[in-house]
Order: structure tokens, then C-alpha cells, then sequence
């Protein structure tokens, strides 16, 4: 029946649960997407936007989050599609609850593929497999082998697909363990092993120093604010996709590891611990490895054209270039590579949670049944962006990027207007080490949605033409594939609902 509270796993530890929500934040997005997106918007000046968004969208949204999710857990329901419905006594509210499935396994189905690059990128480095040209060719040839080989690999070749098989059953092997056996266990080691692995990186980055500059240099590039990029509208539309990106908002999965939380526990302070956890290991840890090494190696201004080719080719051409120069330079790529796993692991456990939680919540399913589901068609959709590059993009901006944002925007309607402001304050202060500041309430209420709002519509005008003229047949697929996913998530919404016997 609704609304009874069935047994439920919980989070063992409060650290446990820190590090496990510390863990679905902190993922390639801190240490590939932030510093590329500084280096882009204005060094320095970014953090202006960047600090606004965080105080306004990102860290009320985040509460909202926690508490939607410690709310639905106590009813015994850990997915949107369960929770809404008690939030928002309408039939569609459950509908609107199926974004916060397809959001996280879209995304999932790429993101998992790039996870399992760093893990064969990081045993290459360990076993001396990756090239080494000679340190006098000028830049271009130098950087050739390593960019080849990417692509090489990423073709796909059949080890990259291996890595790909053992990168699944890993992220397979914690879920079958459970929340708090496999995930929190997890993530008492990885988190801990990522901050010291990228501490011991970035000393060892700020010592490089070379005829073409230093890695202090190479952060004074990056923090030398540009505040002229502030009149930029795309500047601020780029702060905030990477607050959300970086927090893991609008993904659905931090309500999911929030309904494992003891009904009266702590969530504002345990939120702010986790995503404090998250802003260092972005914007110091982060922000003092892949650019300034990359300017201490090649000089600001080629540093700076590696930074605009893209993430990937920061992570995976230029730092092994780097690495591949320096002493030891097979263990510092081991060390670079690895922590991106333990920190892609740690984020795509957290965004397979919602579909298996659904699954367990709504069909009573057992933990190895709706694991096993989920982990099958995980593997079945991965295949479309392994071997269709373009429906990656594809898929990473409807679901990564466009879905997220209005799923965001759903919710605080939702909690903070549908389900009623008051309730809903409260709800995020209940149990509290302390209140949050009376002023997130207008915050939540008014300044949070209107911004979102200004955001997806900003975000639309700009990227809809640019999309939709892709009319390549690997968009078309992914687009197709998507709308099926999408019907399916809602059918099996449907299904749940009569199953359970809910009039709502
Ligand atoms: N928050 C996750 C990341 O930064 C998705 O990669």
C-alpha cells in the first residue's frame, strides 16, 4: 500500500553517508570539466558566477534535494516517480518523477564508457604501454602519438572494450553489495584514495618548471580573472552547468542516496559537508593539476589551445604527454588516471541508484534482480555511444545537460510551491545540526526557480537551432533510442502505479 514504510537499507555511518554523497558529486566533472570551463570563461572572473550560482541554485537545491529524498524514504519510496506522487496529490506528478529515471541512466550509458577509459588509461600507465616520443619534437609531433592513440583506442578497439566489460561489472559488483555494504564501503576507500592521490599530483605538478614556464604560471593563467567575460551572458549560462554538473543536481540520484537516510537525521549540515567535500576536491585539487601542468610543459598560449580542444584532450593526450616526460612519470599517470576511476566510479554507482531503487521500491523487486535489470539494459543502451561517437554528444545534451536543468526546476516546484512552502521548509530544517538561514526561504521560493528558469530558457534559445540541424543518422538514433527509453520509464510508471493499486 502507498504510504506504508516498508524495511529500507540505511546508511551505516553519518561519515559513510558524507563520503557516499561526497562520492556522487565528486567525478570527472571537478577534475576535467571545471578547469577546461574556467580556462574558457575567464580564469578567475568565472568564479564570480560560479560562486553566485553556487549560493543561489546550487546549495538550496541540493537541501531540496535531500530533504525530498529523506521524505520519500520514510514513505518507503527512494525514486521520483514514488515520491512526487505524496508531494503532489496529482495524477501526473508521478510522470513528472519519471525525469528523475532517465536523466540518470541516459547519462549513465555514456558516462560509464568514459569511466572505463580511465581505467584502461591508468593500467597503461602503470605497465609503461603508453607512447613515448621524444621530448625535442615541437609540440604538434610530440602530442601526435598520444592523440592517435586515443583515438585508437576509443574506436572502439576490442581492449577498450574489455576495459568496458570490466568497468560494468565492477560498478555491478558494489550494487550487488547494497547501499550501505557495497556503496558506503566503497566510498570510505575511494574517497579518502582520490584526495590523497591527487594531493601527492598536485605538488608534484606545481614543482614542474620548464624553458617554456611554471606550473604557478599555469595558475595564474587560470585564476587571472578577465572580468570584461562578465558582460558574457554565455559565461554565467557556463558557472551554472558546472555547479549542477559538478553537484550531480538534477540528476535524481542525490534523492535516491537521501531516501537511505534516518528519518529525523541531520541533512543541512551533512549537505554542506558533502558538497564542501566536492568544491575542494573541484576548485583546488582540481584547478591545480591538468592546466597548470599543461602551461608549465607548453607555455600559456599552447596550454591554452590543449584546454580549448576539450577535456578529453587535456586528460587523455596532453597530461600523459606530461607525465610520460617526468621521473616516475608511469605512477604519476597511474595516480592521475586511477583517481578519475575511483571518481567516475563513485558517481555512476550513485546514478544507477534511481532505476534500481524504482525497480526494488515499486515492483518489490529483490536488490539482485533489479541490479541485474539494470546492469543489462545499462549494457545494451552503452553500445550506442561506444560505437556511435555522435550519439554521445546527443545524448549527453538532452539528458546531461537540457533534462537536468528543468528536472531541477520541476522539483523546487514541486517541494516548494505544489507540496506547500512552509511544509517544505520545514521539511529541510527537520532534525538540522542548525536552521538554514531564514533568507533561503525567498531564496527557494522565488530566486532559485525564476533562475532556473532564465537559465533553460537561455540555455534553449541558444543550443535548440544548433541540435536539432544535426541530422546525422547517429543523432537520429540516440534520439529514437532516448524517446523509447523515455516511454518505457513511463509505461513501467504506469504499471507500478496499478501494481500498487494507487488511485493518485
Ligand atoms: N557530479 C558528477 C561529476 O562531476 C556527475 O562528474
Amino acid at each position: 500500500m502507498a504510504g506504508t514504510p516498508k524495511f529500507r537499507e540505511q546508511w551505516s555511518t553519518k561519515l559513510g553517508l558524507i563520503l557516499a554523497i561526497a562520492g556522487n558529486a565528486v567525478g570527472l566533472g571537478n577534475f576535467l570539466r571545471f578547469p577546461t570551463q574556467a580556462a574558457e570563461n575567464g580564469g578567475g572572473a568565472f568564479m564570480i558566477p560560479y560562486m553566485i550560482a553556487m549560493l543561489l541554485i546550487a546549495i538550496p537545491l541540493m537541501w531540496t534535494e535531500w530533504a525530498i529524498g529523506r521524505y520519500g524514504g520514510a514513505k518507503g519510496h527512494g525514486a521520483t516517480p514514488g515520491i512526487f506522487k505524496f508531494l503532489w496529490k496529482n495524477p501526473i506528478s508521478k510522470y513528472i518523477g519519471v525525469l528523475g529515471l532517465f536523466v540518470p541512466f541516459v547519462v549513465l550509458c555514456y558516462y560509464i564508457y568514459i569511466e572505463s577509459w580511465t581505467l584502461g588509461y591508468a593500467i597503461f600507465s602503470l605497465f609503461g604501454v603508453l607512447p613515448h616520443p621524444d621530448p625535442s619534437l615541437p609540440q604538434n609531433q610530440y602530442l601526435k602519438p598520444f592523440a592517435d592513440f586515443l583515438s585508437w583506442y576509443t574506436k572502439p578497439s576490442f581492449v577498450a572494450y574489455l576495459f568496458f566489460l570490466i568497468t560494468i561489472a565492477f560498478n555491478a559488483f558494489i550494487l550487488y553489495k547494497g547501499v550501505s555494504g557495497g556503496i558506503e564501503k566503497f566510498a570510505k576507500v575511494a574517497i579518502p584514495t582520490l584526495f590523497i592521490l591527487a594531493a601527492v599530483l598536485m605538488i608534484r605538478v606545481i614543482l614542474i618548471e620548464t624553458p617554456n614556464g611554471t606550473a604557478v604560471q599555469g595558475l595564474d593563467f587560470l585564476w587571472h580573472p578577465d572580468f570584461s567575460q562578465l558582460l558574457n551572458p554565455q559565461v554565467w549560462l557556463a558557472a551554472a552547468g558546472q555547479v549542477f554538473f559538478t553537484l550531480s543536481l538534477g540528476f535524481g540520484a542525490i534523492i535516491t542516496y537521501a531516501s537511505y537516510i534516518k528519518e529525523d537525521d541531520d541533512i543541512v549540515a551533512s549537505g554542506l559537508s558533502s558538497a564542501s567535500l566536492n568544491e575542494l576536491a573541484e576548485v583546488i585539487l582540481g584547478g591545480s593539476i591538468a592546466i597548470p601542468a599543461a602551461v608549465a610543459f607548453f607555455g600559456v598560449m599552447n596550454a591554452q589551445n590543449v584546454a580549448e580542444s576539450g577535456a578529453f584532450n587535456l586528460a587523455f593526450v596532453s597530461l600523459p604527454a606530461i607525465f610520460s616526460n617526468l621521473t616516475g612519470g608511469g605512477i604519476l599517470g597511474f595516480f592521475w588516471f586511477f583517481l578519475l576511476f575511483f571518481a567516475g566510479a563513485t558517481s555512476s554507482v550513485a546514478i544507477s541508484m534511481p532505476v534500481i531503487t524504482f525497480l526494488q521500491d515499486e515492483f518489490k523487486l529483490s536488490r539482485t534482480v533489479a541490479v541485474t535489470a539494470t546492469v543489462i539494459f545499462t549494457f545494451l543502451v552503452a553500445q550506442i555511444p561506444i560505437f556511435l561517437p555522435k550519439a554521445l554528444d546527443e545524448m549527453d545534451f538532452w539528458a546531461g545537460t537540457f533534462f537536468v536543468v528543468l528536472f531541477a526546476l520541476l522539483e523546487v516546484v514541486v517541494f516548494f510551491w505544489l507540496f506547500e512552502s512552509k511544509k517544505a521548509w520545514e521539511e529541510i530544517n527537520r532534525g538540522g545540526l542548525f536552521r538554514v538561514p531564514r533568507f533561503y526561504y525567498y531564496v527557494l521560493k522565488f530566486v532559485t526557480p525564476v533562475a532556473l528558469f532564465i537559465i533553460l530558457i537561455a540555455w534553449s534559445v541558444e543550443m535548440f537551432p544548433k541540435v536539432l540541424s544535426t541530422t546525422s543518422m547517429e543523432a537520429w538514433i540516440a534520439r529514437l533510442v532516448m524517446i523509447f527509453i523515455l516511454l518505457l520509464l513511463f509505461f513501467m510508471v504506469y504499471l507500478a502505479n496499478k501494481r500498487n493499486g494507487e488511485t493518485a
